[in-house]
């Protein structure tokens, strides 16, 4: 029998960090909102399903501005998310009524094609799987006075991305446990945690791309103009070929 794989879109944070009124996944990037970018890569991708979930107050936005205004058609339910990301995720648990289930920020728009299919067989294949990319950068871990007391080798540091994907029922049942003992969740800030903390299973990496960034402060609007500039100018060049 067919698998079935949904995905949770989540739109559902304030992005302080970013300092705009508007969400960070509802302003505009050339010419349309942050979160159509992922919700098109899924749209079009062979996941089954879409769960999306926004804002309390941005239900009917997403309903009227971004759903019916660009036709999603896999977009089954727009749910209310909470307070954390985690409180989000939760909620779009609550929807989903096939096999695996694949989570991603509404605020990484270049997710791919190779990306989700990526994860979607290894999730498959071994019940859950994160994207990542090895860090470029080296990283120091700090003490309260922000002196560095350690330096790990960086080969085994990866900067952890979107889609998280798992076994419906597997990811489910951890976060029942978890989100039960809520003061575990103070520290999560992602759902292989989740899976770690409850069930202290290993969680496998897989290559996502230094592309598929999240789109966090200021300074990642200007790098995500520049990627959607960079391909555009790729396929004007194709074209005259
Ligand atoms: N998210 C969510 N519900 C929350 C918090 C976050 O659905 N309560 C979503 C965000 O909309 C985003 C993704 O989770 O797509 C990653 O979170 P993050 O980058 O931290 O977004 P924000 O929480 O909105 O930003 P900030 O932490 O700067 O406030
Ligand atoms: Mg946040």
């Amino acid at each position: 029998m067919k698998q079935e794989y949904t995905a949770i879109i989540l739109a559902a944070g304030k992005g302080s960090r970013m300092r705009t009124d508007c969400p960070k996944q509802f302003l505009e990037l050339a010419g349309k909102p942050v979160i159509c970018y992922s919700l098109e890569a899924f749209e079009k991708s062979p996941v089954d399903h879409i769960i999306l979930v926004s804002g309390e107050d941005s239900l009917e936005y997403c309903r009227t501005e971004i759903v019916d205004k660009y036709g999603f058609r896999k977009i089954k339910n727009i749910v209310a998310g909470g307070q954390e990301r985690y409180d989000s995720v939760w909620a779009g648990l609550q929807y989903v009524k096939s096999d695996y289930v694949l989570i991603h920020d509404g605020a990484r728009p270049f997710v791919t094609q190779e990306i989700i299919q990526r994860t979607m067989s290894e999730a498959a294949k071994t019940g859950s799987c994160v994207v990542g990319m090895p860090v470029k950068d080296t990283i120091k871990v700090t003490d309260q006075e922000n002196y560095a007391v350690r330096t790990p080798d960086r080969k085994c540091l990866w900067q952890v991305q979107t889609p998280q994907a798992f076994a419906t029922e597997k990811i489910r049942a951890a976060y029942a446990a978890v989100l039960g003992a809520r003061h575990a969740a103070d520290v999560i800030t992602d759902d292989a945690m989740i899976l770690e903390h409850a069930t202290g299973e290993k969680v496998k990496l897989i290559q996502g791309s230094y592309r598929n960034i999240k789109i966090t402060t200021k300074e990642d609007l200007l790098i995500a103009s520049a990627f959607i500039e960079n391909s555009c100018q790729k396929s004007v060049d194709i074209n005259r070929k």
